[in-house]
């Protein structure tokens, strides 16, 4: 009895306790699926600015309202561009051929990128964009040098310029800078709140129904700390007269 209590408080214990994400030198997305907002914004992000090329080909577009906590009519109506069936998967408008010879390579499907590289890593991503005439798309990326996707949030960051300096005789480029005379239309702490939405939304991507998962298990827990604590009131009702 007392090793299946300790179980039970050793699960309780564990339970909150989430895998590390990929350790680096990346930014904190700190993100939360359970912020219904913050998905709303990103999935608008997401659809406007990214399905272009991406697509998410492991989710379904009906999957988004309950994470989201909107109707599918509102989803249709704001999100979906062209023509759509129940049930469609959320595919993009560019093919991958077209991809590869616009870009020389392929937009990667998205569904699964924030499990594969982490929120951090893609929160990062997007916030080291910076202009490079040198580069073959005219843009470059600190975190994935030589990326071949373009900056295409400029309009809402600005058009960020490398911050160089020199590191054993060599100039490396080691932030970015966005200078106010190439400002976007968004401040900095917006852009940042952009990011971190697209991140999170691409996050529950990955699983539409963690969040669900996560509250599901509450409920198991709590059920299992009960059953076990009626299980031993019935073991000494049961023993008293053995004794
Ligand atoms: C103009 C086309 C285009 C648009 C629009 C676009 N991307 Fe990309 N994206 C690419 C290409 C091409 C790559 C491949 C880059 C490489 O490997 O060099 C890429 C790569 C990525 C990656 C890295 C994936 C991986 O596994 O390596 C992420 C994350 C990403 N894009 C996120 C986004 C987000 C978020 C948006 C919207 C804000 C967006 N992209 C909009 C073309 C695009």
């Amino acid at each position: 009895m007392k090793k299946l209590i300790c179980c039970v408080l050793l699960g309780l214990t564990t339970a909150g306790v989430h895998a590390a994400g990929p350790s680096g030198d990346f930014m904190d997305a700190n993100v939360d699926v359970s912020d219904t907002a913050s998905l709303q914004r990103g999935a608008n992000l997401f659809a406007n600015n990214c399905m272009g090329c991406h697509s998410a080909e492991f989710v379904r577009w009906n999957a988004l309202p309950e994470g989201l906590g909107v109707s599918m009519e509102l989803i249709e109506e704001n999100l979906i561009f062209g023509s759509y069936e129940v049930g469609d998967m959320m595919m993009s408008a560019m093919g991958t051929n077209d991809s590869m010879n616009w870009f020389g390579a392929p937009a990667p499907d998205l569904s699964l990128t924030a499990r594969s590289k982490g929120p951090d890593w893609i929160f990062t991503y997007l916030n080291s964009f910076y202009r490079d005439p040198d580069a073959s798309i005219g843009w470059n990326n600190t975190l994935l040098e030589n990326s071949s996707m373009p900056h295409v949030l400029w309009h809402l960051q600005g058009v960020p310029e490398p911050v160089r300096e020199e590191q054993g005789g060599e100039l490396m480029t080691v932030g970015i800078e966005v200078p106010a005379s190439a400002a976007g239309t968004m401040t900095e702490a917006e852009y940042l709140r952009a990011t971190r939405d697209i991140t999170n939304f691409m996050t529950f991507l990955g699983e539409p129904v963690r969040a669900k998962r996560h509250q599901m298990g509450v409920w198991v827990i709590g059920f299992l700390v009960i059953f076990t604590f009626l299980a031993y009131l019935m073991k000494r009702e049961y023993w008293r007269d053995i004794h």
